[in-house]
């Protein structure tokens, strides 16, 4: 296998909204094109298509990564042809280099990380962690803001209401019904197994099974420890937020390496007012792209793996 389809490969682990992997890879040469996938947009939600860039930008993020521990040069180019907007990234393989022992840290990560939905423990995640994690989004191009105890009641209410106000919308509820019950071979979609059980929560976890299918417990702990964070950047064009889908990679996967627990929260973002109040949240001075609850679980004990897609049906050639 070419390193370049093993970063692929790799890239096939990127978290995504509603695990749907809205992403497309073509291999020609030495180079590597990532596409979007506009038919995988969850269209009650991602109207413009937000939380699908910033998905393939955390694809990026995975096969970069990937590279840069495999002790490959790179160069890349975003959205290189405005005359094929699906056309995101290409990556063009380098000369073989020594490599990026803090790449190799996170490459590591990349099989390991999961979105875990359940309650995080007392141990508060300290200040230090916190800074050496908002500089390495702020390398990627975007910005961190740690929820403030007193704003967390903000976020809370804010998710609160666009889950509520969601759960009220027929078209959200077809989407959710889709990307739930999505049949094995196609190796996307949220699974019970991965998805918590509704339980009172400091800020609410996205319900994916309203009613009753959900397998995770939360666990004993209430998210005392956990700390909340605001993923921003400048703005909201597409080659904003693929920066922004690559700032979010970066960030889990070395929260991952570092052993903190890590689940992304997009529902305050994908209605009006509530993004609205996440904006005042960042002090109006970025756009904000998605929120992560961050902290330790004591037991070790991993969530279940999420389905990925065949690399067959991702992946494609020519010579
Ligand atoms: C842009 C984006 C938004 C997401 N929003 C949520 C969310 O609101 N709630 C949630 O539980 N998970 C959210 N996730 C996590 C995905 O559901 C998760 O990445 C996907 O199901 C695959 O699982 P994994 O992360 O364990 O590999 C989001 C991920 C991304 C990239």
């Amino acid at each position: 296998m070419t390193p370049l389809e093993q970063a692929a490969r790799a890239a096939q682990h990127a978290p995504s909204v509603f695990n749907t992997q809205p992403w497309s890879w073509q291999i020609s040469g030495d180079t590597l094109e990532l596409f979007a996938d506009q038919e995988r947009r969850v269209t009650s939600i991602d109207r413009d298509g937000r939380l699908l860039i910033l998905s393939c930008g955390a694809a990026l993020h995975h096969a970069r990564t990937y590279l840069a521990a495999a002790g490959w040069s790179v160069s890349v180019e975003r959205l290189p042809d405005p005359a094929q907007p699906h056309l995101l990234a290409r990556i063009r393989l380098g000369r073989p280099v020594p490599p990026d022992p803090e790449a190799i840290r996170m490459a590591t990560a990349i099989a390991r990380r999961r979105t875990d939905r359940r309650a995080f423990d007392d141990r508060p995640v300290t200040d230090v962690e916190l800074t050496r994690l908002r500089r390495f989004v702020e390398a990627e191009g975007a910005y961190l803001h740690t929820v403030r105890p007193d704003q967390v009641a903000m976020l809370a209410v804010s998710t609160e209401v666009a889950a509520g106000a969601e759960l009220d919308d027929a078209a959200y509820r077809a989407d959710l019904h889709h990307w739930t019950s999505r049949p094995g071979h196609t190796g996307d979609g949220v699974t019970p197994g991965t998805a918590v059980k509704p339980e009172p929560r400091r800020v609410p976890v996205r319900d994916f099974f309203p009613g009753t299918t959900a397998q995770l417990e939360a666990g004993a702990s209430h998210d005392q420890g956990a700390a909340y964070v605001v993923l921003f950047g400048n703005g909201d064009q597409p080659a904003d937020l693929l920066r922004g889908g690559e700032a979010l990679s970066a960030l889990l996967l070395l929260a991952t390496a570092d052993g903190l627990a890590t689940a992304p929260l997009s529902d305050a973002v994908e209605a009006d007012w509530p993004r609205h109040l996440l904006r005042g949240l960042v002090s109006g001075i970025g756009e904000p792209y998605l929120t992560v609850r961050l902290g330790y679980r004591h037991d070790h004990e991993p969530v279940p793996a999420a389905p990925r897609r065949d690399p067959g049906d991702v992946i494609s050639s020519t010579r």
